[in-house]
């Protein structure tokens, strides 16, 4: 079951996607942390932020959309705090996901984040649509994407996964741009721009008005865009979107994805990543795949 991705040795390919995984301690006595290949921390900022207000979660007919606003606890505690008991599970890798208002901000996050132990990647978040600044402003804009990414990757001692934004014309233009400017790796999809109202009131249901759309219900777009990336680019892919059971995960891996991520899924099933990961070892098993690196790309298209 193990996969490499960018320097990264995984022991299987199913990753906790961020904001749904917590700093991944909250989960220790819930997931068997070491039987996933790792998770993504929520977006870490250089000082604490408080999020928006709430309703900043609404459930939708097949998902949910939120609208949190990067609430987290600066990237000083959470370097002292919630990273170090993580190194009671050395198998679990912990990638920090990134973000900024500005260049400098992404910037100074990297370079006190290269300072601790026990990190194994980055994963920039230039693709959040709930905040106004930063974020998928940066996602969305061709040139502003290259400098980050390129600023980015001077600064990090560590592999740098760029997790880009669906909401632009053509993702798998913006992977090129990103791989071009150095990223190591690629994750999508982000959320979708996305909106609920109460008919009642005739108000928004999320207090930021528009938020970002997950789960079952973006996965076949998802789907698709991964494996436009992969035709794009030949740097790695951390696909997600909707994955709930192994055999989303084998879909995203035959698309082209290397490893995948499992989000909102999670809210549902706390073990979700887990229950996916030993499902898939299953699968392998029953459809007799050695290793599960195989399925990458392995989408076979009929011609006629
Ligand atoms: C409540 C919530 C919070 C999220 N926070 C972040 C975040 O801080 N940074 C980020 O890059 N993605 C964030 N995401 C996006 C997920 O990591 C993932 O890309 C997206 O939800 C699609 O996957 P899914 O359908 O499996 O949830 C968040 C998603 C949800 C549902």
């Amino acid at each position: 079951m193990r996969v490499s991705l960018a320097g990264l040795e995984l022991v299987n390919p199913v990753i906790a996607a961020s904001g749904t995984f917590g700093y991944g301690i909250e989960f220790e006595e819930i997931v068997s942390l070491e039987r996933i290949g790792g998770f993504v921390t929520k977006g870490i900022s250089l000082e604490p932020m408080a999020g928006h207000a709430a309703p900043r979660i609404v459930q939708t007919a097949a998902g949910m959309l939120n609208a949190i606003g990067l609430q987290n606890v600066g990237v000083e505690e959470y370097i002292q705090r919630k990273l170090p008991p993580l190194r009671r599970y050395p198998l679990c890798k912990v990638i920090v996901n990134v973000f900024g208002y500005t260049v400098g901000e992404y910037i100074g996050v990297i370079e006190r984040l290269n300072q601790a132990e026990g990190i194994a990647a980055y994963e920039l978040n230039v693709s959040c649509p709930n905040v106004h600044a930063g974020g998928m402003a940066f996602g969305a804009d061709p040139s502003s994407l290259e400098y980050l990414v390129h600023r980015a990757k001077s600064a990090a001692r560590r592999p740098l996964i760029v997790k880009l934004s669906p909401n632009v014309t053509s993702i798998s233009n913006m992977a090129r741009i990103a791989a071009e400017a150095g990223a190591d790796a690629v994750s999508l999809t982000n959320t979708f721009l996305a909106m609920s109202i109460d008919v009642e009131t005739r108000r928004p249901r999320l207090s930021n008005v528009t938020g970002g759309l997950s789960g079952p219900a973006i996965k076949p777009i998802s789907l698709r865009m991964v494996y436009e990336t992969a035709r794009a680019v030949t740097i790695p892919i951390l696909g997600m979107g909707g994955i709930v059971t192994p055999e989303d995960a084998v879909e995203f891996l035959l698309a082209g994805a290397t490893a995948v991520q499992v989000g909102t899924a999670s809210y549902a099933d706390p073990r979700a990543a887990e229950r996916v990961a030993r499902g898939l070892e299953s699968w392998c098993r029953s459809h007799q795949v050695e290793r599960v690196a195989r399925l990458t790309g392995a989408l076979e298209i009929p011609h006629d």
